[in-house]
């Protein structure tokens, strides 16, 4: 492994001068600017709406338009770099945090924020992330590391306070260790490929410190996380987007960075669908679940990540290359999600009378799903109103498993359309026992136990029904919950959440998850003082206080992008 260190030359050739973000402002974009100038534009006008604002934004690319607007009617898609980088809710200078609006914080968030604190990570003197458990009763476990994903809610809640120099420390630190060779026996891994974790290595004999990385090589199952680049880029974004700071994402090595990433999951292949094709294990859910496919939880990331990448990426010559590619593919990505993932009371009925072995293009039924397929509770658990994204489509497979973070992430990322993302809070109020119970938030829903749970997990005893991974609930999703909420005009929602988690959370010591159908049981193995349990529990606190946080976090919809398909009408009501 060559030293994280030693890369500080990478991207040399790279010019200096760049202007950051040529697309600015996804969350802004109107392409409906782009049609008032059809002079400019060759716009085949028998295509969809959406087809023609994305082939329009490819053309404006391809003629090398300038990263800023002009007044000639060009898109504001390329203009305005403030929107990115205007500070969202800074707070320089606090350590203590307070309330804004003058109360007194909850006692628990003074505590948290002391656990936060202790949690923290050096690396020769800086902070440089939050170790995923101060529990280290079991010493062969790795929770003694900093994760990605991990270290994501406390980089939020740092933000959110004014803090940002150890998110700023972390993404520069995981950057270099990017760079490392990887090597699973005597395979090379992809030179993009994010670490799962880090941690530092002190050696008292030579007073000296050294990182040590993950990339799958020592995890369970030797699975590559998918999930930690996209984190990374979206982690990116939110620095910027919070701290107003936009030179990070311009330096060279962040926009290779950002390039490597994408290269790895814009790749061609042999693929038939949009959407990523990914092994079992390979993000939140580390281990054997049945969520290797297309799972819900990687494609609502790659797509948030995209889309972050879209305002961060220079339109130099290579950026340039990427932006094209990206805009192609979330044209295509959130087609698929939104008509092939989508289920509500409607597409249910659909699914359930559909034909098989169906073979032209008119087929209706395209991955010949059987519909005997379809596990018992889901006539039960889906309400008349509401809907969700399933946990995974490919050929004749829809995994109908609710998933907490998959769904949180379409809202915040705007996959999910307007009237889905409604439907979605619609769904977690109708089966609110269900996915909150006595602890938020379930990782996923229902369990799968007895023969399933032999063949899907391969008997794995940390995954028994309605514990960990399979059915357990995770404070930490608390934040994503909240986002949610605040994002959709149903904080209620959250602050009942909220409430539930705060009978429990500190009495408890900050478990990692809990277990039963109710989420009633600390987990069977679940550590005890998670860091993840305790930021996403504060940054559900600051982003409910002050809404205005949400925007570090989400991105809004592009109104072109809505589904030329609807195949069901009960979320547009
Ligand atoms: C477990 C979780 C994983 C998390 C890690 C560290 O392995 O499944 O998502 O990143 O613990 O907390």
């Amino acid at each position: 492994m060559s030293s994280p260190d030693a890369d500080d030359n990478q991207n040399k050739n790279m010019k200096n001068g760049d202007v950051l973000c040529p697309l600015a402002e996804f969350d802004e974009y109107d392409f409906s600017k782009l049609l008032e100038k059809p002079r400019l534009l060759n716009i085949d006008r028998q295509s969809s709406l959406d087809e023609r604002s994305l082939n329009e934004l490819s053309i404006a690319l391809n003629s090398g338009l300038s990263c800023r607007a002009t007044d000639n009617g060009l898109p504001r898609i390329y203009e305005p770099l403030e929107i990115i980088s205007s500070p969202v809710g800074r707070r320089s200078g606090f350590n203590t945090p307070r309330s804004h609006t003058g109360f007194d914080a909850h006692p628990m968030v003074c505590e948290a924020w002391d656990a936060l604190r202790r949690s923290l990570v050096y690396f020769r003197g800086q902070p440089v992330g939050t170790i995923a458990a101060l529990d280290n009763s079991e010493e062969n476990l790795n929770y003694d590391q900093v994760f990605v994903r991990d270290f994501v809610p406390s980089a939020l809640a740092f933000l959110m306070n004014g803090e940002p120099e150890i998110v700023k420390n972390f993404i520069l630190k995981t950057l270099r260790l990017q760079s490392w060779e990887k090597k699973i026996d005597r395979f090379q891994l992809g030179e993009g490929v994010m670490p799962a974790s880090f941690k530092v290595l002190h050696d008292p004999v030579r007073n000296s410190e050294t990182l040590i990385a993950d990339f799958g090589e020592s995890a369970i199952g030797r699975v590559a996380p998918v999930d930690s680049g996209f984190w990374w880029i979206i982690l990116l974004r939110a620095y910027t987007k919070s701290t107003g700071d936009t030179s990070l994402a311009e330096l060279p090595e962040c926009q290779k960075g950002m390039r490597l990433i994408l290269a790895l999951c814009l790749s061609e292949g042999f693929d038939t669908f949009p959407t990523l094709l990914c092994a079992d294990g390979c993000c939140m859910i580390d281990r054997r679940m049945g969520v290797y496919g297309y799972p819900i939880e990687i494609q609502a990331l790659f797509f948030m990540a995209l889309r972050c990448a879209l305002l961060l990426l220079k339109q130099d010559n290579e950026g340039k290359e990427f932006i094209e590619r990206i805009v192609k593919r979330l044209h295509a990505l959130s087609y698929h999600m939104r008509s092939y993932f989508w289920l509500d009371f409607k597409q249910l009925n659909d699914i359930y009378r559909f034909k098989t072995e169906e073979y032209s293009h008119t087929a209706v039924n395209k991955f010949n799903v059987m519909p005997d397929s379809l596990p018992e509770w889901i006539f039960d658990f889906m309400p008349a109103r509401g809907g969700y994204f399933i946990g995974n489509v490919s050929p004749a497979r829809m995994d109908f498993r609710w998933f907490c973070l998959g769904n949180c992430i379409a809202i915040l990322s705007s996959l999910a359309t307007p009237e889905q993302s409604t439907a979605i809070m619609d769904l977690i109020e109708s089966r609110w026992e269900e996915l909150v119970g006595e602890m938020p938030l379930k990782v996923c829903y229902p369990a799968i136990e007895t023969h399933e749970w032999r063949i899907v997990t391969g008997c794995d005893p940390k995954n028994t029904r309605w514990s960990y991974h399979n059915g357990g609930s995770w404070p930490v999703l608390l934040w994503l919950l909240t986002a949610a909420c605040v994002k959709t005009g149903r904080p209620q929602i959250a602050r009942r959440a909220i409430e539930i988690a705060e009978t429990r959370l500190v009495k408890d010591q900050w478990p990692e998850y809990y277990d039963g159908k109710l989420g009633r049981y600390i987990g069977k193995q679940a550590r005890k003082a998670q860091t993840w349990s305790v930021a996403g529990y504060l940054v559900a606190k600051m982003m409910l206080e002050d809404p205005s946080h949400l925007g570090m976090v989400s991105i809004e919809e592009d109104r072109q992008m809505k589904p030329i398909l609807r195949r069901s009408n009960s979320w547009t009501l």
